[in-house]
């Protein structure tokens, strides 16, 4: 008996080992954790379950079967955050690279699978090399699989990437049909081919960084949702998200504990808009002081800067929040915003999280970019994830609500739940001085007449009455009281059911 348990010791000490000291310290050496040290953080200590330690690959080609190492370029299993359990896979880069085989996506394969089953997140961590070469189709068959997978999972279990090394061909869609890519800055990058390729076909000079680095896709492409300055960042602030989100599309979001009171009066908020109704402010700086505790965990921090999306809590819930950032392009909405945000409000109503949407739009982005890069396909997004958001929704105007983005953004004609205005507010079909020189063209010489038709707009449309007068907003509120008046109607929305016709799936302008 003495002898089985010691080889089975053996085994494991050989497995955990994975493509050896050398390759160990050759990851070290590039700034990245080993895929076994990576799990170590992203989980509660001594939680993680692995699965599949000694599954080895059957390839017999090219020498293969000479070199079968235990795991097969990947660490299987399962574990918790903060004492929920979560699904993880975690790509072995000192075992052949990382490479995708037959057997290799097979074990990412079954922890998928049991993470559908049993109603818990998977948490990709890549650092791969890609397809097997010397397994040839096989390999291809094997992403295939797990492509298949990230799509039936998909609205069922959250999907988490962490990008913490090469992901390069078409190994980069299993990440990109997941629901959060995380890269870690220097050490990782995406792309579909890489710069030599690159150089060949459009002899573009390029860098792998550059063409597919953390800040290319953070910043240009928006195919990663936030960069980290190393591993050890990254795996912490990933335990940070799950805290926020469901274990699965049938269950409620976590209430934490909160040691802030929910009827905390904010009288700052009373001067946060400025006077001048041009003048910008930080949005950002209502999120933190509604947000029990000010904790605010943005997504898509570094992209279309001119809305702001991520989670915060109240009263211990997970709400998701969507806010028109005044402070960049004054909020417009255009063709970056409207994507980056339709997606999130999309997120959150697959899981239950309910939106807090924050308005301060002047309107839609003019120009030939947008109109030639199709902002009304991209718009109609975003109008189109908050009508079919069942979830409760509830809105805050804190000042302009203007034309189309007005009713875009979660406006009661969207069925949004709670529809509140601050007295700053403006809602109307646009500003006074683009209505009054298209109402009153004939008398834009004479500056008097001009003055007063301005004034008499503004009277009668810079504020939020008429559309309260209306039912189209619920109440005008004090800023002041704004976090209490949102958690109660969060609160009050708590048993929210809705009925939708039956239809296979939407259509959603793509
Ligand atoms: C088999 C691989 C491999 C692969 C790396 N290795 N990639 N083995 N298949 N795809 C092995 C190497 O032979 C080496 O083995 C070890 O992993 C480490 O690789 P190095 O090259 O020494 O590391 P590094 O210098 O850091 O370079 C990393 C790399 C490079 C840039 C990823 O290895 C590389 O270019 N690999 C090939 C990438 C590729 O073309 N993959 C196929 C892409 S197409 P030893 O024994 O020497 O340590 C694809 C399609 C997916 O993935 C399709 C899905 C539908």
């Amino acid at each position: 008996m003495k002898d089985i348990l010691e080889e089975l010791q053996n085994r494991r000490d050989n497995a955990r080992l994975g493509g050896g000291q050398k390759r160990i310290d050759a990851q070290h050496a590039k700034g990245k954790l080993t895929a076994r040290e990576r799990i170590d953080l992203l989980l509660d200590e001594g939680s993680f379950e692995e699965y599949d330690t000694f599954v080895a690959h059957r390839c017999t080609d090219f020498g293969m079967e000479d070199n079968r190492p235990y795991g097969d370029g990947v660490v299987t299993g399962w574990g918790t955050i903060n004492g929920r359990m979560v699904y993880v896979f975690s790509q072995d880069f000192t075992v052949l690279g990382g490479s995708v085989s037959a057997t290799h996506a097979a074990k990412i394969c079954k922890i998928m699978d049991m993470a559908v089953q049993n109603g818990a997140p998977v948490i990709g961590i890549n650092d791969s090399g890609g397809a097997r070469i010397q397994e040839g189709v096989d390999s291809l068959a094997g992403y295939g699989d797990v492509f298949m997978r990230n799509i039936q999972a998909s609205g069922v279990v959250p999907q988490i990437s962490l990008i913490m090394g090469p992901c390069a061909g078409g190994a980069v869609y299993s990440p990109a049909m997941t629901d959060f890519i995380f890269m870690v800055k220097d050490s990782s990058y995406m792309f579909v081919t890489g710069p030599d390729v690159v150089k060949t076909v459009t002899n573009e000079h390029v860098t792998a960084e550059e063409l597919g680095g953390a800040t290319t896709h953070t910043r240009k492409s928006s195919v990663a949702d936030g960069a980290f300055e190393n591993d050890v960042e990254a795996l912490a602030e990933v335990r940070r998200l799950v805290d926020f989100l469901p274990l699965n599309n049938r269950e409620k979001p976590p209430v934490r504990p909160f040691f802030d009171d929910v009827d905390r009066i904010e009288a700052s908020l009373d001067t946060l808009v400025p006077e001048n109704p041009n003048t910008p402010y930080d949005m950002k700086e209502l999120i933190t002081k509604l947000a029990d505790e000010g904790d605010f965990y943005e997504i898509q921090e570094e992209f279309a800067k001119n809305i702001l999306t991520g989670f915060v809590r109240l009263e211990g819930q997970t709400v998701g929040v969507v806010a028109n950032q005044p402070l960049v392009l004054a909020g417009c909405l255009d063709i970056d915003a409207s994507r980056k945000a339709a997606r999130f409000v999309r997120f959150c109503d697959a899981f239950e999280i309910p939106l807090l949407t924050l308005v301060d739009v002047p309107g839609f982005m003019p120009g030939t970019t947008q109109e030639y890069g199709g902002v009304i396909k991209h718009g109609a997004k975003l109008l189109y994830a908050y009508g079919e958001a069942t979830v409760p929704k509830v809105t805050v105007i804190t000042r302009k609500a203007y034309g189309g983005a007005y009713d875009v953004m979660a406006s009661k004609h969207l069925q949004a739940d709670v529809n509140y205005a601050w007295p700053t507010s403006e809602i109307a079909v646009m500003g006074a001085k683009g209505a009054v020189e298209i109402l009153y063209r004939s008398e834009l010489g004479d500056t008097d007449k001009i003055a007063a038709r301005t004034a008499e707009y503004e009277d009668r449309f810079a504020n939020p009455f008429v559309a309260a007068e209306r039912g189209f907003i619920d109440e005008v509120i004090q800023p002041r009281s704004t976090r209490k008046r949102v958690a109660r109607a969060f609160a009050a929305l708590r048993n929210k059911t809705v009925q939708t016709p039956w239809k296979k799936h939407n259509n959603i302008p793509l």
